[in-house]
Formats: structure tokens, C-alpha cells, sequence
């Protein structure tokens, strides 16, 4: 991991991570099989479209940012940060940080650069002055839960979903 180089970016880094979301989008398949028949996954192309329009809203916030990963020119991993207002309910600060992406190539994974890349957002996340971050994972995402654990994450919301009967 030593030869990845991790760079702070923002709207004009987003044509560069559309192979990585077709990585986490395969992976959505992957760890939540069960939701299909509720929800199937949007086809790779059509949720990128989506999420890149989102991406773009995020990223108009000079504070928000990606972490570009990239080993030999070419990007292996990106962790997204947005704001969003602090809690009503829980006093906490002002501005809370979402890790709205966090992703590695399959190639890359269990060699620490997921942790690196976290790593990198707290100093961001320092340098803005911002004390609370979140992130989601789907519930079945169990290595990622473990992941998040490990980082010392406490769990927050269990959110459900079904259909209208
Ligand atoms: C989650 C992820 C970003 C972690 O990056 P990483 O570089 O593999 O992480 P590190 O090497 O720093 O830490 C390894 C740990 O990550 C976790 N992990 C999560 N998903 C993993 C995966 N698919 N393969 C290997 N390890 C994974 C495990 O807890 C692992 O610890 P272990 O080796 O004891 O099992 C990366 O594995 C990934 O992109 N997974 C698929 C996409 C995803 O689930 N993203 C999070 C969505 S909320």
C-alpha cells in the first residue's frame, strides 16, 4: 500500500470514480441478495447517474470532499464526505460529517488502505474543525460492519423497508 497515493479532490475528481462504483454496486448484489426481491439493484450505469447528481450537489460545499486513492495513475479507492446539520434530539456539534462512500477494488482490499483512507478524512475532518462523523452500511454488509466496529463506531438507526400493503 505504500505506492497508493491518497489526494483530496472535489467535483472535477467525479469522472474518475465511475469504474469504482461499478465495484460497490456489484458488491450491493453481492452482500444483500435477499433485498432483490424487494428491491433489485439498479443497474451500475443508472445508479451512478443518480448518485453522481448527488456527488455534484454534495461536492458545491467547498468543505465536502473525495479522497482519491490511486496506485500507478490509476484510482483504487474513494471515501466521500458530505455535512449535514447536527442532531435535534442528541447535543452534538454543529456539523456532522456522512462518509456517504467508502470503497476499495477487491485487488486492494485487507492491506489497509480502507483504514488509510479513513484515517485521512479524520485529518480533514480535523483541519475543518468537524467532531462527529456517521456512516451507513447495509445491514447484511457484515465485513463492513466489522470494519466500522473496529474503527470504534457505536451503532445508531435500524432502519426498515416493505411495501404498502
Ligand atoms: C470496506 C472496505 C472499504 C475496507 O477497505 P479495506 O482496504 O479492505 O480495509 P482494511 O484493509 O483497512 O481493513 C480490512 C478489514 O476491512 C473489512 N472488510 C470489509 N469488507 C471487506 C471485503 N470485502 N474484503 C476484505 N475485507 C473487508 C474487514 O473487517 C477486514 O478485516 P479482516 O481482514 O479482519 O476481515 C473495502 O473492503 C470495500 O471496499 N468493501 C466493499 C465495499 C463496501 O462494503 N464498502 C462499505 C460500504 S458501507
Amino acid at each position: 500500500v505504500d505506492e497508493v497515493e491518497i489526494t483530496r479532490g472535489g467535483r472535477e475528481r467525479l469522472d474518475e470514480l465511475e469504474p469504482l462504483w461499478g465495484v460497490l454496486s456489484a458488491h450491493h448484489v453481492a452482500v444483500a441478495p435477499q433485498l432483490a426481491e424487494l428491491w433489485p439493484v439498479r443497474s451500475s450505469s443508472e445508479s451512478w447517474a443518480r448518485w453522481r447528481a448527488f456527488y455534484e450537489e454534495w461536492l458545491a460545499d467547498p468543505d465536502a470532499f473525495v479522497l482519491v486513492a490511486s496506485a500507478g495513475g490509476e484510482p483504487v479507492g474513494y471515501a466521500l464526505v458530505d455535512f449535514h446539520a447536527g442532531e435535534e434530539s442528541w447535543s452534538t456539534g454543529e456539523r456532522i460529517a456522512e462518509l456517504q462512500t467508502l470503497v476499495v477494488t477487491a485487488e486492494w482490499r485487507s492491506r489497509g488502505l480502507g483504514r488509510r483512507l479513513v484515517e485521512a478524512m479524520f485529518d480533514e475532518l480535523r483541519r475543518l474543525g468537524v467532531r462527529d462523523w456517521s456512516v451507513a452500511a447495509i445491514a447484511s454488509n457484515a465485513d463492513a460492519i466489522r470494519f466500522y466496529e473496529r474503527l470504534g463506531l457505536t451503532p445508531y438507526l435500524v432502519s426498515f423497508i416493505g411495501r404498502v400493503p
